[in-house]
């Protein structure tokens, strides 16, 4: 069986998906059982934990053949990161005491980054998992391609991405969320010893030129990327209600000067199937 958090979101839902395509048994980890309803009627087993709370993810985790983790965004963090620590003390300790065979954490792209930035989170968390006495696989995807969902509304009635990555003609390294998870159960089922690392990204590398273009094959008419100056950031952010920016701002700086990056050379990182078109598609038709 196959402990499942973060089931109910993008990551977690394609990775049960696919688990259960394959006849594999999974136990859906939610903190809302109320939100568990669709994942009942599938067939999978339904317990209740949140990230935070060691005892509640020991017992979810309790006889797993493998456990996913999904560590839970935090885009406004507290100096020194406490609400990361707390869940990477939480999860940690839970699966000390579960021991389940093995252990597939969602990190990210640039988690072996050595500047202090918002990714710094899944840093300490990869930090603390290799200490784990099972076999631990740390899957490092690219940005979300569904990050585009901010976008949409300006695309739409404006024709105007704004875009905190820059320059506009630099190729980022995207990845749709259906295929994160679909690796991730592909990794869940194998059979490996130790620490491993998978990187992974789409098809082919997006500049935001590039997503401008998309929207505008999607949504039929014309739609420009346009740069959001460095020096505005912060005063932007504090007005969206961030009280810490420093940390989201330096992660878009590791993007923007590249020292967020994989950390194989292009031969070593995995490639999804999953095209930007098609992401941008259901973003669309979700607003419609
Ligand atoms: N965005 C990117 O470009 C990017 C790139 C690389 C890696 N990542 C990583 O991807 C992850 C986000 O994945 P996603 O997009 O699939 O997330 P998502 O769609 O926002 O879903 C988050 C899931 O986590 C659950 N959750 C949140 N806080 C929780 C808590 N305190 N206790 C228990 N469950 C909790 C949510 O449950 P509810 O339904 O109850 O809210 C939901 O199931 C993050 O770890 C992020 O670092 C993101």
């Amino acid at each position: 069986m196959y402990a499942i958090t973060g089931i109910t979101g993008k990551v977690g839902g394609a990775l049960a998906r696919e688990l259960l395509a394959a006849g594999q048994p999974v136990r859906a980890v939610v903190r809302d059982a109320t939100r568990a309803q669709a994942w009942a009627e599938r067939g999978c087993e339904i317990t209740t934990a949140f990230m935070e709370d060691a005892s509640s993810l020991a017992a979810a985790f309790e006889g797993a053949t493998g456990v996913f983790i999904l560590p839970p965004s935090e885009f406004d963090p507290e100096p020194g990161f406490p609400e990361a620590r707390t869940v990477i003390d939480a999860v940690s300790a839970a699966l000390l005491k579960a021991r389940p065979d093995k252990v597939v954490c969602l990190s990210t792209i640039g988690a072996q980054a050595d500047e202090v930035n918002l990714l710094t989170q899944r840093t300490l968390m990869e930090q603390a998992l290799r200490e784990m006495p099972m076999p631990v696989t740390f899957l490092r995807p690219g940005w979300f391609m569904e990050n585009a969902a901010w976008d949409v509304a300006c695309a739409s009635d404006d024709g105007v991405i704004a875009s905190y990555l820059q320059p506009l003609d630099k190729p980022v390294p995207m990845v749709a969320t259906a295929d994160v998870g679909r690796v991730a159960a592909e990794l869940l089922q194998q059979t490996w010893r130790g620490v491993r690392v998978v990187e992974l990204e789409g098809p082919r590398r997006v500049s935001p030129n590039d997503l401008a273009a998309v929207f505008a094959g999607v949504l039929r008419r014309q739609v420009r990327a346009e740069v959001v100056e460095r020096q505005t950031w912060e005063a932007l952010f504090r007005t969206q209600g961030m009280k810490h920016p420093l940390p989201r701002m330096r992660m878009l700086d590791g993007f923007n000067e590249g020292w967020i990056d994989f950390e194989n050379s292009s031969d070593g990182i995995l490639r999804g199937h999953v095209e930007l078109e098609t992401v941008l598609g259901e973003l669309v038709s979700r607003r419609t």
